[in-house]
């Protein structure tokens, strides 16, 4: 049947992070919340860690949409998703208990892939046997469970409700998950009985919480609502364009937040990048821009340092410590790229402040030629020696500063700069970790 043309269709907002990682998404995300009705999350599973401060309290999120923490917003979690239920009631409970009703807004794909015991032990033996060659991943049983889902042989959060066949699939999925936990990694092997009887006690619970995304979001859509997706992980951590092999099992980038719930492509009317004012990355691989590496002394630049402090730069799902450098402008380009970058938020700007000099990456230098966007794969991402341009820093505080004309003229020079080199409009600037610390230059949902 033909659309009405007149029906008001709602404004959807994407939100991107452009690095590695931690750029500060959490609370973009729930400051948007405000104008959506709903938040989809599309990717990656509680690997994420999404630090929110309200009103002075802090509550980090793994697994369940910012959006979560407005009371009249339903949250969704896409078929793109990998769904560990015994995470997802751990964090429930835990919202639930700080007086938060959670599961009458939250809504969960039939066809999200199930993260089960088995892949987290894969997780760890891997990561075990492979050394000083390890990816650094976050030990959830992401990568396992994604294999599972390309591999055909996944568990979905549908096959709960079919007691016999789940048993069945499962008896199978462990014949195989044993005998390579056992034979090839050395490690102890998981008990069918345990394993099955822990799934199913969740499946009565995630019973309510089931549905058609895809087909929920399309109504929403006709009912004139405004969604915002929420991206997890960053775009130099997707499966394909990132720093292979050094990335997360997912696509990070905004095309996987349509395939990842269910919408089409033009459904997605702004791309939000999220970018730090510095670079961090936690976990190995490349960073050509890097100033500290807690584990490697050539690494150890007392303003990488310092950035890591001030930052508090610490992963919010694992705990370590992160890795810090400036920002990489050419690093950016190639996010605003393969992402099709609507506008930029720049977020921890305040912990450059007090800084003499403020270096900004804006291209490489790489077997003889000169770069002026990060290449993909992580052989020449190594190989990339970094070009700067330095800014003179400013003295003073930016903490919590709302209005783009009260930032030192240094901070608006140097963030100027960036978005002239790349060529995107800057839309929001964080300058501290609460809803409120944010100026706003361009409303993506206006
Ligand atoms: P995995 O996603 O646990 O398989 O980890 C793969 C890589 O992605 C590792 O380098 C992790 O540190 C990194 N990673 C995964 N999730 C996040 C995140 O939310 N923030 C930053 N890094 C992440």
């Amino acid at each position: 049947m033909p659309q009405n043309s007149s029906q008001h269709l709602g404004r959807n907002v994407v939100v991107i992070g452009t690095q590695w990682g931690d750029e500060g998404k959490g609370k973009v995300v729930d400051w948007l919340t405000d104008h959506a009705q709903a938040v989809v999350r599309f990717q990656g599973g509680h690997n994420a860690g999404h630090t929110l401060m309200i009103g002075g309290k802090k509550t980090i999120l793994r697994l369940i949409p910012s959006g979560i923490m407005h009371p009249k917003v339903i949250c969704y979690i896409g078929n793109g998703v990998v769904l560990s239920p015994e995470a997802l009631f751990k964090e429930i409970a835990e919202l639930e208990s700080a007086g938060l009703n959670v599961s009458s807004r939250l809504r969960i794909s039939e066809a999200a892939t199930l993260i089960l015991p088995y892949h987290v032990a894969i997780d760890h033996a891997r990561e075990k046997k492979k050394g000083d060659a390890k990816i650094g991943t976050t030990g959830r049983g992401i990568g396992p469970a994604y294999e599972d889902k390309v591999a055909r042989r996944a568990l979905r959060v549908q096959d709960l409700f079919y007691p016999e066949q789940f048993a069945a699939k499962l008896r199978e999925n462990l014949e195989y998950h044993n005998f390579v936990l056992k034979n090839y990694y050395q490690a102890p092997e998981l008990d069918f009985a345990n394993t099955l009887a822990e799934a199913m006690s969740y499946a009565e619970r995630i019973k309510a919480m089931v549905t058609d995304v895809s087909s929920a979001l399309y109504a929403a859509e006709q009912a004139g609502q405004n969604l915002l997706f929420e991206g997890a992980q960053g775009t130099l951590l997707d499966i394909d364009h990132g720093t292979y092999p050094y990335v997360t099992s997912s696509n990070c980038v905004a095309g996987n937040a349509a395939a990842g719930s269910g919408v089409g492509p033009a459904s997605l009317h702004y791309i939000l990048g999220i970018t730090k004012a510095y670079c961090t990355r936690v976990g190995a691989g490349p960073f050509p821009s890097e100033l500290y590496d807690h584990e490697n002394p050539a690494k150890q630049d007392p303003i990488g340092i310092r950035l890591a402090d001030i930052g508090k730069e610490f992963g919010s799902v694992t705990g370590r410590p992160r890795r810090t450098g400036w920002l990489d402008a050419a690093a950016l380009k190639r996010s605003i790229q393969i992402n099709g970058l609507t506008g930029l938020c720049i977020t921890k700007l305040d912990v450059l402040d007090g800084l003499e000099t403020i270096r900004l990456c804006v291209g490489y230098r790489l077997d003889g030629k000169t770069l002026d966007v990060l290449p993909r794969g992580a052989e020449s991402v190594a190989r990339c020696e970094p070009i700067y341009e330095d800014f003179p820093g400013w003295k003073g505080s930016t903490y919590g500063i709302r209005d783009w004309n009260k930032l030192p003229i240094e901070a608006q020079h140097y963030l100027r700069r960036v978005e002239n080199f790349c060529g995107k409009p800057i839309a929001m600037v964080s300058t501290g970790p609460d809803r409120d610390e944010t100026i706003l230059l361009q409303h993506p949902f206006e």
